[in-house]
């Protein structure tokens, strides 16, 4: 199951899989703020890539002891094992109703850090996951257009990136993002 819209300067596309898989330049993690691993996302990616990751990872300074990474930002490694070059490893918000607005905010701030990054280091192709709609409860159907419309947004400008691809883990995200993407 794919989907794709093409914009100005590159295309989205959208498929059900697993993001290990993807032949990219730089596949986006769904890490946390200490960039030592965990689960979802994070798990596959270091499961796949090796112990190269996390040897790389816990060279990166800390901002605070045992953190690495803030909330909105993203940290870029090697791919160790995997086919893509780099890992963007991006810590999007936990969310919560009480602080939904920074949340949002956050998701989008890490979207957009992530295309930079990846425009840095002259990146063709890259691939997210669903950041913050597993383990960090951001609701799948607001996480989707605010995903896509910073994507949108990146891609109305030049840059090496010409290829985005959002990677869910099953039907329903595809979904929620398809539905998204017509509207964006
Ligand atoms: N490929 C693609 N998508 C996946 C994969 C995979 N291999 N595994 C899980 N997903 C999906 C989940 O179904 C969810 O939709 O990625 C989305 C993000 O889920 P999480 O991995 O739980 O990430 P997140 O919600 O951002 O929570 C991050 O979880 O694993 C820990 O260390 C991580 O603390 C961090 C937190």
């Amino acid at each position: 199951m794919n989907a794709s819209r093409d914009f100005a300067h590159g295309r989205i596309e959208l498929l059900v899989g697993n993001i290990v898989e993807q032949d990219v330049d730089a596949i986006v993690n769904a890490a946390n703020t200490t960039l030592e691993g965990g689960g979802g996302v994070d798990g596959a990616i270091h499961r796949a890539a090796g112990p190269s990751l996390l040897e790389e990872c816990l060279k990166l300074p800390q901002y605070e002891p045992g953190r690495r990474c803030p909330t909105g930002e993203c940290r870029v490694t090697g791919g160790g094992n995997l086919k893509a070059r780099y890992v963007i490893h991006a810590v999007g918000p936990v969310y919560n109703d009480r602080s939904a607005e920074k949340a949002r905010e956050q998701l989008r701030q890490v979207h957009r850090n992530s295309l930079q990054a990846a425009a840095e280091h002259d990146c063709r192709s890259i691939a997210f996951p669903a950041i913050s709609t597993g383990a960090y409860r951001f609701p799948i159907e607001e996480a989707a257009p605010i995903a896509l419309g910073v994507v949108r947004e990146f891609l109305e400008a030049p840059s090496s990136v010409q290829l985005v691809r959002f990677v869910l883990f099953s039907q329903p995200p595809f979904d929620a993002f398809e539905k998204a993407l017509g509207k964006v």
